[in-house]
């Protein structure tokens, strides 16, 4: 690892990504042999201020895995010393004396570059605010479109969605434009479409892209299906114009029999559950890789960090 803090996605080259991936693969053997001790002396703090099941967890259950221990609290904005008016800067000042490496997930967009300011410990950004960024997500992303896909050149990928706020989106959107001939489809209602700092930096690397506000279009070209949660109450939209934005099973069958479906999860109805059993569902399997990457991720920090 070049760096010290995980903050966002702009971070990974191609090759740091591949030697994650690799880490990533022999973290799965690690897993299936039930671990290692190898970073057994590792405090890991998870300090979450928004709530969580996949990414708090799975840091958590990766650092186990590691061999090492976690610090946590299960609603930091309540029951850390937010509460009292402490500030942010402070809070990680005390925290990393006692912890080897912070998760942190913040209601604020740019609080984990602020953590960074200020930490003598590796910083990983779990989320932060609404159009921050999820790098640990968009890693553990590209490698099941990796592992599924067989490549991730050539690729065409859909995200839909509120594209606005979506935090995975756009970490995911920074690193497969690394790739080459990568087509990216944006679908969204027009109030809720991606930012523009995303489309100028895809516009400066020549990565092709399309704003559609309907999927239906493209479902037969795309190789994956990047599925997000729209938040019913920010919109006017009755459910028959939401639905443009679902997947149920009567799309299925315009997909890509060799497409992938992926949704970062928790899902509302944007994904019906009788898709789950169709083989192209990923979902699952995405949100188990992220233990793995998540180990992967953190061993190589730590190992540079007892390097110096
Ligand atoms: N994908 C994701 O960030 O899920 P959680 O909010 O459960 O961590």
């Amino acid at each position: 690892m070049p760096f010290k803090h995980i903050l966002e996605s702009q971070q990974f080259t191609l090759p740091l990504i591949k030697e994650l991936f690799d880490r990533t693969d022999y973290m799965k053997k690690v897993v299936a042999r039930g671990g290692t001790r190898d970073y057994e002396k590792k405090i890991v703090a998870s300090l979450f201020y928004k709530p969580s099941t996949r990414t708090r967890f799975s840091f958590e259950s990766a650092t186990y895995r590691l061999g090492g221990k976690v610090l946590t609290t299960e609603q930091a904005k309540e029951f850390s010393s937010e509460i009292q008016g402490e500030m942010l800067e402070d809070t990680i000042q005390i925290i990393s004396n006692y912890c080897d490496a912070i998760v942190i997930r913040h209601h604020e967009e740019g609080a984990a570059k602020r953590a960074a300011a200020v930490s003598p410990v590796p910083i990983i950004n779990a989320g932060d605010g609404s159009g921050g960024q999820h790098p640990t997500q968009a890693l553990l992303d590209l490698y099941t479109i990796h592992n599924e896909c067989q490549t991730l050149n050539g690729l065409s990928v859909a995200f839909i969605g509120a594209l606005d706020n979506g935090r995975t989106v756009r970490s995911l959107a920074y690193l497969l434009a690394k790739y080459d001939r990568v087509k990216l489809y944006f679908v969204a209602p027009a109030e809720m479409q991606i930012k523009p700092d995303i489309l100028e930096y895809l516009d400066k690397r020549n990565v092709a892209y399309q704003l559609l506000n309907s999927v239906e279009e493209i479902l037969s070209k795309v190789d994956v299906v990047y599925q997000t949660r729209i938040d019913k109450t920010r919109l006017s939209l009755n459910d028959t114009d939401l639905s443009k934005f679902n997947i149920d099973a009567s799309m299925l069958q315009k997909m890509k029999y060799d497409a992938i479906i992926m949704h970062p999860l928790p899902r509302s109805v944007e994904i019906h559950p009788e898709i789950d059993k169709d083989p192209r569902a990923a979902y699952f399997r995405q949100a188990k890789n992220g233990l793995y990457v998540r180990m992967a991720m953190m061993s190589m920090l730590f190992d540079v960090y007892d390097s110096k």
